[in-house]
């Protein structure tokens, strides 16, 4: 049976050549420091777990959850966390929708707005959903590139005119992946006003609003004044609790667009299991007993990683949020994915080519601190020993 048109058009699998050699690796029994996927690596806290079980022991979580928007008191947890962290006021009943990780709700933002021929404007560098899902509307992406000589935020005055008023979406996503970069609440308003003039929706993808450090508080775009009408934000458990395999997450934003995502949703599926949605408000009641550890436990990797590539000739500053830290690749080699292979290959240490994310991309590698195996911050030291010893010549 042939495929669908919709699924030939998605790009080949952008790691393929350096999976196969992580595993003809690994099979002769190489040690790989594995720098490549952002998954946490630490255990969702055990009040989380324990919230689970209660919860899932209740038969009245067994069902449907027929409110198509989440179960009340999740709602009520989320509209707290509004207040207590943004300081904004966000109706439970009608500006929140449960989502199964913000994945999930991407995606069918998209279905919910966009019709062959429709312009979206995205992000490239980029998590790779928004443009793949544009497309599958039958949409077309128009990327907005994301240069460092901008701080990796998109230049709005770069978008031809024609372009920004025919667009019904503008994607964005900060704090960022894969640039680690982060956005102001001054540029969120910029945002918003561009939104206002040219009729388009912002979906501002929030999965790392809470992975921040050195005190940073990564902004809300609905904490500019009227940004209801023109934004909508998505917010997951994922990173925050280490909980990306529970798929849990939220949509805040005006009325219209949170009723037309949950149109798409209750055709699509049937709600987040109601265990899980209370194990989330356990979750969020002990935010300020489990955020600050994460947080410091990032912190110190992505120092420690930031300081050793320095001292290989790197010159990075500290991102400010996420777990990722976004580099360029020395002059000496022809693309992202030559230095990644060749990263792979002479140093056992795998990384992502930046090529992987959009042609904007090319010229710059990410790493993941989200490591496996026990010593953490051992494995990021022999990593750069690795690098050190086996690329001596790297600028
Ligand atoms: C930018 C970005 N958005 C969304 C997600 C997915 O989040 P969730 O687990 O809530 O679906 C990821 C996961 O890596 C991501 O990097």
């Amino acid at each position: 049976m042939e495929l669908s048109q919709r699924l030939q058009r998605i790009p080949p699998y952008p790691f393929r050549e350096i999976a196969r050699t992580k595993s003809q690796m690994l099979a002769k029994g190489r040690q790989i420091i594995d720098f490549g996927i952002g998954d946490p690596d630490m255990p969702t806290p055990d009040f989380v777990i324990e919230a689970l079980c209660e919860a899932a022991h209740d038969p009245a979580t067994h069902q449907y959850d027929e409110s198509g928007y989440g179960i009340p008191e999740f709602k009520q947890a989320i509209s707290d966390f509004a207040t207590t962290r943004y300081g904004m006021d966000i109706d439970p009943d009608g500006e929140i929708q449960s989502c199964l990780g913000v994945k999930e709700a991407l995606a069918h933002i998209v279905w919910a707005y966009i019709d062959p021929f429709d312009l979206v404007l995205v992000p490239d560098p980029a998590y790779p959903v928004y443009k793949v899902q544009a497309t599958w509307c039958g949409g077309t992406a128009f990327p907005m590139p994301l240069l460092a000589e901008n701080d990796f935020l998109p230049d709005l005055a770069a978008i031809p005119a024609s372009v920004a008023r025919q667009a019904k979406l503008l994607f964005v996503n900060y704090p960022n992946n894969p640039t680690a970069a982060a956005a102001t609440l001054e540029f969120f308003e910029e945002l918003v006003g561009f939104a206002r003039d040219n009729e388009l929706l912002i979906v501002q993808d929030a999965a790392y609003n809470e992975v921040t450090f050195d005190g940073y508080q990564a902004p809300s775009i609905l904490q500019v004044p009227g940004a209801k009408e023109v934004a909508i934000e998505f917010h997951s458990f994922s990173k925050t609790f280490n909980m990306t395999g529970w798929r849990v997450g939220w949509a805040w934003g005006g009325r219209d667009h949170i009723d037309a995502l949950s149109t798409v949703k209750s055709n699509v599926d049937s709600g987040t299991f109601m265990a899980i949605q209370r194990a989330a408000v356990v979750a969020l009641a002990n935010f300020d007993s489990h955020v600050p550890q994460m947080r410091a436990e990032y912190q110190r990797r992505t120092e420690a990683l930031i300081e050793g590539l320095n001292s290989l000739g790197w010159n990075l500053e500290k991102p400010q949020a996420t777990f990722y830290v976004w580099a360029p690749v020395p002059p000496s080699f022809e693309s992202s994915a030559q230095f990644a292979q060749a990263l792979l290959e002479e140093c056992s240490v795998l990384v992502t080519p930046g090529s992987a994310y959009g042609a904007t991309g090319e010229g710059f590698f990410r790493m993941s601190l989200t490591l496996g195996g026990p010593d953490k911050l051992g494995q990021i030291e022999q990593a750069i020993d690795s690098i050190a010893h086996n690329m001596p010549s790297l600028w």
